[in-house]
């Protein structure tokens, strides 16, 4: 049975385009919601792999998309490396602060407390239809960094402490992105040996950093990522998703990725005559807030994402998650239309 986002992301044209959506699994789902009160913390969730595997298959019970993406956080790894992470209820995540340089130090990574994720992996694997592409990822070292280095009073999206140290403490800062780049290649090539087939690098506070600093914490630690799991799983695509940081697009698609996930403000048209190679696979990029508010718009826009893809290798996804108020039948009538739009 042909699975048309395994074939995408290897840069092979599909009769009509694979879609799947960041966030698919979360709030708006009343299935979500439900099951959510049953567990306390959300990390908790996280590590309880029957719980998590029913998460990572609810959207596609519904909606049957070409992709799961598993039922994660990419705030494990700062867990794993011993900081302390907590979800506060509305407010997100609340990270203990990393910066001195005893601290960075100890920091050690411990596989086995993510064990549960590669139990969820397997669990998934086992019920997950034929036709579907199981996804693993992990947050990028900059956009993980980015939390514990701004700490428990972090509320807001634009990361000052973050950035200030990025400029100002080079070393410290290479030492936390060194120990990030380690732990996020052993914990992704973990998730691939359990079963995913396809893996995504978010680096969703990518659009933060200054040209200057974006080669060293964007593009160097996504090349040896990438290079290392080019190196041990050379069959497993990877997308890259490098959020608001469309200007540098013609240099982010030649870190090795397979494919590159584009926002709903950056241009796809333009990132796709940007592409390392004509294989490269193209994601993205529906406005979310969009279809939240307008399903006849969202349908218009999607049309237009999918001219635009053209020939070339395209996913269609959003430009970022999905909103928890999106209405359940937008989502639907979208699926519906996906699923029927043939290339020409
Ligand atoms: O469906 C999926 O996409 C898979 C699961 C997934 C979650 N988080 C579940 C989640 C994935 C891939 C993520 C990635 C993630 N987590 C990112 C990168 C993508 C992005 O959104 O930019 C980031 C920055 C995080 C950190 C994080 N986790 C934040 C900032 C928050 C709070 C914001 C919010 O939406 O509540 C979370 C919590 C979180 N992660 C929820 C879900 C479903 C909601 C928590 C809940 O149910 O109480």
């Amino acid at each position: 049975m042909d699975k048309f986002l395994l074939e995408a992301l290897s840069g092979k044209r599909t009769e009509r385009v694979p879609f799947w959506f960041m966030r698919q699994a979360g709030r708006y789902l009343p299935e979500y919601r439900e099951l959510r009160t049953s567990v306390g913390g959300f990390m908790e969730l996280c590590f309880h792999p029957e719980k998590a595997a029913e998460v990572t298959l609810q959207p596609i019970r519904r909606f049957h998309m070409d992709g799961a993406i598993l039922f994660s956080d990419i705030l494990v790894i700062p867990h794993a490396l011993g900081v302390t992470v907590t979800f506060a209820e509305g407010e997100g995540p609340v990270v203990q602060q990393v910066g001195c340089e005893a601290h960075i130090d100890s920091l050690t990574f411990k596989l086995e407390k993510l064990s549960p994720v590669f139990e969820t992996v397997r669990l998934v694997k086992k019920q997950l239809p034929e036709d579907v592409t199981l996804i693993g990822f992990a947050g990028s070292p900059w956009t993980v960094a980015c939390y514990m280095l701004e700490g428990p009073r972090n509320k807001g999206k634009d990361f000052p402490h973050a950035l200030h140290y990025a400029k100002t403490e080079p070393v410290l800062m290479q030492k936390i992105v060194d120990k990030l780049v380690d732990s996020t290649i052993v914990y992704l090539q973990q998730q691939t040996d359990a079963g995913v087939e396809a893996l995504q690098l978010f680096d969703s506070w990518a659009g933060l950093l200054p040209k200057d600093q974006f080669e060293a914490w964007v593009i160097a630690p996504t090349k040896r990522i990438v290079s290392a799991l080019k190196e041990s799983h050379p069959h497993v695509p990877i997308i890259g998703f490098a959020r608001g940081a469309g200007e540098y697009a013609g240099t982010y698609v030649r870190t090795g990725i397979d494919c590159i996930g584009v926002d709903q403000h950056t241009d796809i048209k333009k990132v796709i005559s940007l592409r390392a190679n004509p294989g490269q696979a193209v994601q993205g990029n529906l406005d979310p807030e969009l279809l939240m508010r307008d399903k006849t718009g969202a349908l218009r826009q999607a049309e237009s994402i999918l001219k635009t893809f053209g020939n070339a290798p395209g996913v269609f996804n959003f430009g970022h998650g999905m909103l928890p108020t999106t209405p359940v039948e937008h989502v639907a009538a979208l699926c519906d239309y996906l699923r029927q739009a043939r290339r020409a």
